[in-house]
């Protein structure tokens, strides 16, 4: 295995264009079923079990979308299992794949812990692993074949530097309040973390609350109103995604509060809805977060099943949007 690889929308499209047949879906558990369920398809196909988090958000219904169009175009047969925001469903369709002998599983670890046993099960089985969008905190690193997804540290880090730099000017508290992704998950882990580090360069930035919304919109509302029937001042939203964010703007406005002017937004994913939020001056800025990892899934599903090296990891190239950008980029945008 090499180091750290990055690949562009360009790279994304060119993968694409090159994809060859059409494949179908099979599933086991909650899943999507058709095509052939048996692995190494009789048809000569590559069989793929994919493990998806779930369908808490945007982000996650546009990963899923991808994922699913990738395998089609790649002639890769996807046996695609929605695990609901669970581990136990997660870890029920890994063994369910391993018992229909897939050529390669690839998951979405809903929380970052726990995976070493189910794992080394693959292991033994001698399927390949891949890890999507999720990491987990195995130390044993033999566990899996590579990682596809974004650096959610510099997610975090890009909206604090951005907040940072707004903020200069201040002379007395600034008053912060997060809501984190799922507990336990990476990328709550790692945003939570990167966003501290860099605000922690303003000693005004205060983060007067930090409770988990679950990825969800109706988490990000419910948590917000807690927050604001709790601090009469709160100036600053970080959300850990956008769909927090949008549930959070309804218990703002209900509040009597101005979303965007009163309290500054921050989000990280820019889906189209958060996007349009941003447009429209609700969000004050976004650090982006690709969900297009289909194409980049597939080629390393083939590369992993015919036994050539792939990089440890294959990190997504994202950047970050302001109003003026947002309104620029929407028009375009393709999720
Ligand atoms: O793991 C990626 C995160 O999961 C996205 O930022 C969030 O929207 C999703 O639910």
């Amino acid at each position: 295995m090499s180091k750290t690889a990055t690949f562009t929308r360009r790279g994304i499209g060119t993968i694409l264009a090159a994809g060859l047949l059409a494949g179908g879906l099979a599933g086991c558990g909650n899943s999507d079923t058709g095509g052939d369920a048996g692995s190494s398809g009789g048809d000569g196909k590559i069989v793929l079990g994919f493990s998806q988090v779930g369908a808490e958000s945007g982000w996650r219904t546009a990963n899923t979308t991808s994922v699913k169009e990738a395998a089609t175009e790649a002639g890769i047969e996807l046996k695609f299992d929605d695990a609901q925001q669970k581990q136990e469903n997660q870890i029920k369709a890994i063994r369910n794949f391993i018992q229909q002998k897939v050529d390669v599983i690839a998951f979405s670890p809903v929380v970052e812990s726990g995976w070493d046993t189910v794992l080394k099960e693959a292991r033994d089985a001698d399927i390949p692993v891949i890890l999507t969008d999720r990491a987990v905190d195995s130390a044993d690193k033999t566990l899996y074949k590579t990682f596809i997804g974004s650096d959610f540290v510099k997610e975090g880090r890009l909206s604090g530097e951005w907040l940072v730099e707004q903020t200069k000017a201040a002379t007395g508290p600034v008053n912060v309040v997060e809501l984190q992704g799922t507990t336990g998950s990476a990328p709550a882990n790692d945003r939570k973390r990167g966003f501290a580090e860099a605000i922690a360069a303003n000693p005004n930035l205060k983060i007067i609350a930090s409770q988990s919304g679950d990825f969800t919109r109706a988490g990000g509302k419910q948590v917000m109103e807690q927050f604001l029937k709790a601090n009469p001042k709160i100036d600053v939203l970080f959300a850990h995604n956008d769909d927090m964010g949008l549930g959070a703007l309804e218990a703002i406005t209900a509040a009597g509060k101005v979303p965007g002017k009163d309290i500054t937004i921050i989000t990280i994913d820019a889906v189209r809805d958060g996007m349009q939020a941003l447009a429209d001056g609700k969000f004050n800025f976004i650090a982006e977060c690709s969900p297009l990892l289909g194409p980049q899934l597939m080629d390393l599903a083939k590369k992993v099943h015919a036994g050539e090296s792939v990089p440890e990891r294959v990190e997504t190239e994202e950047t970050t949007f302001t109003q003026e950008q947002a309104k620029a980029a929407l028009p375009s945008r393709k999720y």
